[in-house]
């Protein structure tokens, strides 16, 4: 993994500052306000659930609910391999969720705290497939 680890003292506004570079990305950690960027599961998710996202996962950091999955932010080292495994393009860095699901951003880091972790894969909804790219579904989403 092309990933750098830099202690940085007297960093921007906190004395003791760690910056993981990971290819173009960075998480910021401080001890005071964190600055975190981490991967997010957006509305695709609800009702296809497809999984296969956990399995690539390094840090066991997909949480599962009835109907969607989603990525604790304090987890997550930002190491971008579930990006590309979900079959239905549910998963977006942080700063490039889609316009109109931001909220997301706060909800996969609410409902981690609720649900269990996955680390396996398991078969999807036997209709996912008839979810996959239907909007609005943030109205179905089972806590
Ligand atoms: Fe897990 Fe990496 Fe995806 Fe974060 S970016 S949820 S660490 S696979
Ligand atoms: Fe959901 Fe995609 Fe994972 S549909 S369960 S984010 S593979």
């Amino acid at each position: 993994m092309r990933c750098v680890i830099l202690a940085i003292s007297n960093l921007l506004f906190n004395p003791a500052c760690i910056v993981y570079a990971n290819i173009s990305r960075f998480k910021i950690i401080t001890s005071g306000t964190d600055i975190v960027m981490t991967y997010v599961v957006v509305e695709n998710c609800i009702k296809c659930k497809y999984t296969d996202c956990v399995d690539v996962c390094p840090v066991d950091c997909f949480h599962e609910g009835p109907n969607f999955l989603v990525i604790d932010p304090e987890e997550c080292i930002d190491c971008t391999l579930c990006e590309p495994e979900c079959p239905a393009g549910a998963i977006f860095a942080d700063d490039d969720v889609p316009a109109g699901q931001e909220s997301f951003i706060e909800l996969n880091a609410e409902l981690t705290k609720q649900w269990p972790v996955i680390n396996a894969s398991k078969d999807p909804p036997s209709d996912a497939e008839e979810w996959d790219g239907v909007e609005g579904k943030l109205q179905y989403l089972e806590r």
